[in-house]
Formats: structure tokens, C-alpha cells, sequence
């Protein structure tokens, strides 16, 4: 047996945020590092010794190397038998699917989500738990202890595994079987939906395109897209992963998918768009000249989803993050269901899923999901999607205009003000909080505060909580604004804006969205004084 232990010393600074580490590339790739980090995972759920995990990643730039590295460490710790994607590919929900399938302890899914790939860009790495779903706070709690006292790792002296080839391989002990990255995953998908009605639908002449911004979900679509579905070639584009993205933003939203944006935007759009990010947990929807908002869509699949096969018995709740629009709580009312409001991150829906308390979950930063996995899906929003407005006949912009008149429109973007220096977001993130009880009451750009608070949540399952999850201010109106830092940013602190609010059914449901949110967002800006971050304008609008 060639393990190796190597002596080594904490590494400042490797706290888990809001889905795993996530660092700079060229971060990750210094001496033990990531071999820090593995091992800390390893000791913090107790040891590798007689386990199983699910490997893969999305393909960006130092994907192959890690996983190679890891596969070693696995062995070194005893670990019984590995599964992983062909070339080190695994999409975030087709890892938590094989996670579930196998019944694996459960894996480690190398990816920085929607963040640029390259050796100057990012690099991430998470692990998730044998329900499939990202690691919770107390786990995570146990991995950043471990990496502040670890004080040497294991590792075989082996030689790398051929990831490029299907099979089962032995490395030392471990046994290591390499899959086709897609199989199973599809195969879940044909359970959940109507297959038959979908290929109908594309036989005639419905015509999509689906932006897989050159990232994991390529080999996904392609294959569910046009090889089952008989969608035209070039349904997809961007379809083959590349270490750097295209030297693009796998970010599906409109500022980074801007070419699939503006075909849908144009004269010769097709019925419907969609696109996914770097791990394929995200997604965009699109259609004829209609954008989506995430937290729309969540809305609008939760009232619908009992037109697919796999929620065909109706669903049991609506879970959505806090900063997530209020719509999805309507439907929830409506359909006389539970709707749950939880901190951001999908860590948080694990234990609603698995108590089957809810059954569709959502975000507004363009995560969709259900219980088929524990993560969001990008494909899989798109493929519910398909089969809503196959089943009622209709284009996506009448579905939202018929959504909207039933239940009214939450009006609803984010700005988010990037690379800010941290003391200068902790300034105004500690402002807001010393201002919380003084608010209700004021008058802000014709707004009257209603209530002020930080956003702390009380698991119904598991009982545990979680505290200064963002800073909400409610206006009398119904409209509120949301301001909370980013947990994965990699650069300085991000300060996110979410702004949101309602116009009845009986209003004008089509107005400009920042129009419509020009209140809010102006009371937002004087309540939080963010002119003194030196910037006029958010870096970024969704
Ligand atoms: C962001 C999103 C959040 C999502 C996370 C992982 O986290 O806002 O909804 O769960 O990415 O995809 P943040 O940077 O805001 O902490
Ligand atoms: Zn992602």
C-alpha cells in the first residue's frame, strides 16, 4: 500500500459560503490546498473509512487535476468505492441524482456554479451529503474547524485513473467506476415528464433554443433535447464544455446570455428560450419576447406542475429563499398548501424536501427544483416548463399574462454592487441594522416603512437556526426591499439590492420592470446611503 502522509498546516481562510469553497483558481492549485480542504471534508463527517462517494465537476479549467487528486485522497482514506463522470464530468443535479441513486455517503462536486472557468478565474469545491444535497451549517461548521487544526493529509502514490474511458478500475483498495455523465440522469427525467407529448410538441414545429453556455449541461441538452426529443440540431448551442467557458460567464441571465436575450427579443424568435450555468443547476427561461424572472417562474411551475406526470398528485409546499419575490407564496394560497421562506442557499431545502413538506423550491437567483433531486436543476425547470405549455397550448407569454391576472405581479430585480472594499459593505450593512428599529414609520420617496428587521430562520424540521441572513424593509405598499452580502463572491464583498412590488391583477401587468420599481429602488438607496460606496450605478441588473 503506497499511502502517503503528508505533513502539512492550516491554510487561512477556507470557510464554506453559500454552496462550498470557492476560491480563485491559481488559490486552489497551491501546494496542498485543495489536499487541505479534502481532507478536512474526509475528517469533519467522520473519516472516509469503508465509504462511498460520487466525483465530478463542470468541466472548468483544473476540473481533471483536482478530481485526480481526490480519487487519491479517497483511497489513502480507506474509502470503499468512487463513481464518477466520464472525463470528470458531472452536472451539480446529476451528481445529487447518483448521490440518491446509489446510495453513496455521499460527494464532493467541483465547481465555482456560474463563475468564469481558467487559471485565472475561479475554482470550487462542495460537498454534499447522502440525501444529495449540499452539506448543511453544522458540517460545514466541522470542515472550516478542521482546516484551522489539520496538521497532515493522506494520500496515495498512484498513478491517475482514465477518466476518459466507461469501467470499473482499481485504485489501491478503493474501486473507482466511471460513468456516462448523463444515463442516469435522463433516465430520471423520462420518469418525471411526458416524453411523448414533448417530442409531439417539437414534431410540430414548436422550436426552442437552449444556451448551454458552453458549460456541463451541453452533453445533457443535446442528448434529452434533440437526440429524445427529436428537437431540431442547433436546438443547443454552446454545447460542448470548455475548460474556460468560452472564456464566457456561465451566469443565465440576461446580461451574460445576451445573445440568446436578444434572439428571443427579435422578429425571428422561436416559441422558447432557456439557459443554464457552469454545473447546470441554474436556469433561464425566455419566451417570444418575454423574459421570466426566477422568481416568477417558480410561481408559475408551482401552479402548473400538476400537468407533468412525476406532480401529477399535486405538491405537498412551496419553499423559496427569503429575498425570493413573494409570488410562489400566493400560488402556495391559492392551491391551500405550505409556502416556506428560508435563508439563501439550497443547503436550507434539504430538510423540507426530505420531511416532504415541500415539493418545488426556488430562488431568485435562477435556482428551480423539486424532490427528484436535493439540488436546483437547470434542465429540469426547462423540461417542466416544456411540459406545462405543452399540455396548455399556449405561448409563454400568455401563460404569464393569465398568470398574472389570477394572482397579480410581483415586480422584482436585483442590483448587485460588485467588488466592493469589505469595510465599505460591512459600513452599510452595519448602518442598516443600527437603523432597523428607527424605520417603520418613516417616509421614504413616498414609501412608508412598515416593517424593518434582519432575517433570522428556524428550521421546522431539524430546529436548528440561522441568524443574519439579510435586512428586510417592508413598505406599506406591499412593495420591500432586500439587502444582504453574497456568500460566494470570490473579489471584495458583494452587496446585493433585491427589489420587489405588487400590482394587483387588475392593474397594468406589462409596465418596464425598473419603472415599475423606481420607488422602491429609490427609497432603497436613500434608507441604505449607498452613494457613499463611490458607485452611481449597480454593476449588475437582473
Ligand atoms: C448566490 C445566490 C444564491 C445561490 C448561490 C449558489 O449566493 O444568491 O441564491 O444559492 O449563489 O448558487 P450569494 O452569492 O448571494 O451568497
Ligand atoms: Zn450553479
Amino acid at each position: 500500500m503506497s499511502v502517503q502522509v503528508i505533513k502539512t498546516q492550516p491554510i487561512e481562510g477556507q470557510k464554506p459560503g453559500t454552496s462550498g469553497l470557492r476560491k480563485k483558481t491559481r488559490v486552489f492549485m497551491e501546494p496542498n490546498y485543495l489536499e487541505n480542504f479534502v481532507q478536512s471534508i474526509f475528517d469533519a463527517i467522520g473519516g472516509a473509512e469503508g465509504k462511498s462517494f460520487v466525483v465530478g465537476g463542470d468541466g472548468r479549467f483544473f476540473n481533471v487535476q483536482a478530481i485526480q487528486t481526490i480519487l487519491k485522497m479517497a483511497a489513502a482514506n480507506g474509502a470503499s468505492r468512487v463513481i464518477v463522470g466520464q472525463d470528470g464530468l458531472l452536472s451539480t443535479p446529476a451528481a445529487s441524482n447518483l448521490i440518491r441513486q446509489n446510495g453513496t455517503d455521499g460527494g464532493l462536486i467541483l465547481s465555482a456554479s456560474h463563475n468564469p472557468g481558467g487559471i485565472d478565474a475561479d475554482f470550487g469545491l462542495k460537498y454534499n451529503i447522502s440525501n444529495g444535497g449540499p452539506a448543511p451549517e453544522n458540517v460545514t461548521a466541522k470542515m472550516l474547524a478542521r482546516t484551522q487544526e489539520i496538521t497532515e493529509y493522506k494520500i496515495c502514490d498512484a498513478a491517475d485513473v482514465d477518466l476518459g474511458t466507461l469501467g470499473t478500475y482499481a485504485l489501491e483498495g478503493m474501486v473507482v467506476e466511471v460513468v456516462d455523465p448523463v444515463t442516469d440522469y435522463q433516465a430520471l427525467m423520462e420518469k418525471l415528464f411526458d416524453f411523448d407529448k414533448l417530442r409531439a410538441l417539437f414534431a410540430g414545429g414548436f422550436r426552442m433554443r437552449f444556451d448551454a453556455m458552453h458549460a456541463v449541461t451541453g452533453p445533457y441538452a443535446t442528448a434529452i433535447l434533440e437526440t429524445a426529443l427529436g428537437a431540431p440540431a442547433g436546438t443547443v448551442i454552446n454545447g460542448v464544455p470548455s475548460e474556460d467557458f468560452g472564456k464566457g460567464h456561465p451566469d443565465p441571465n440576461p446580461v451574460w446570455a445576451k445573445t440568446l436575450m436578444d434572439e428571443m427579443m427579435s422578429e425571428s424568435a422561436p416559441d422558447f428560450g432557456a439557459a443554464s450555468d457552469g454545473d447546470g443547476d441554474r436556469n433561464m427561461i425566455v419566451g417570444k419576447g418575454i423574459y421570466v424572472t426566477p422568481s416568477d417562474s417558480l410561481a408559475v411551475l408551482a401552479a402548473n406542475a400538476h400537468l407533468a406526470p412525476g406532480y401529477a398528485q399535486g405538491i405537498a409546499g412551496v419553499a423559496r429563499s427569503m429575498p425570493t419575490s413573494a409570488a410562489s407564496d400566493r400560488v402556495a394560497d391559492k392551491l391551500g398548501i405550505a409556502s416556506f421562506e428560508t435563508p439563501t442557499g439550497w443547503k436550507f431545502f434539504g430538510n423540507l424536501l426530505d420531511a416532504g413538506k415541500a415539493t418545488i423550491c426556488g430562488e431568485e437567483s435562477a435556482g428551480t427544483g423539486s424532490d427528484h433531486v436535493r439540488e436546483k436543476d437547470g434542465l429540469w425547470a426547462v423540461l417542466l416548463w416544456l411540459n406545462v405549455l405543452a399540455v396548455r397550448e399556449m405561448s409563454v407569454i400568455d401563460v404569464m399574462a393569465d398568470h398574472w391576472q389570477v394572482y397579480g405581479r410581483d415586480y422584482y430585480s436585483r442590483h448587485d454592487y460588485e467588488a466592493l472594499p469589505s469595510d465599505v459593505a460591512d459600513d452599510v450593512m452595519g448602518d442598516l441594522r443600527d437603523q432597523l428599529s428607527a424605520l417603520p414609520g418613516q417616509v421614504h420617496d413616498d414609501l412608508v416603512v412598515s416593517v424593518a428587521d434582519e432575517f433570522s430562520y428556524l428550521d421546522p424540521v431539524d430546529g436548528s437556526e440561522s441568524h443574519g441572513q439579510g435586512i428586510r424593509i417592508q413598505f406599506e405598499d406591499g412593495a420591500r426591499v432586500v439587502f444582504r452580502l453574497s456568500g460566494t463572491g470570490t473579489e471584495g464583498a458583494t452587496l446585493r439590492m433585491y427589489l420587489q412590488s405588487y400590482a394587483s391583477g387588475d392593474q397594468d401587468l406589462f409596465r418596464d420592470t425598473q419603472e415599475a420599481l423606481s420607488k422602491v429602488t429609490a427609497a432603497a438607496l436613500e434608507i441604505s446611503g449607498l452613494a457613499r460606496t463611490g458607485r452611481d450605478a449597480p454593476d449588475v441588473v437582473t
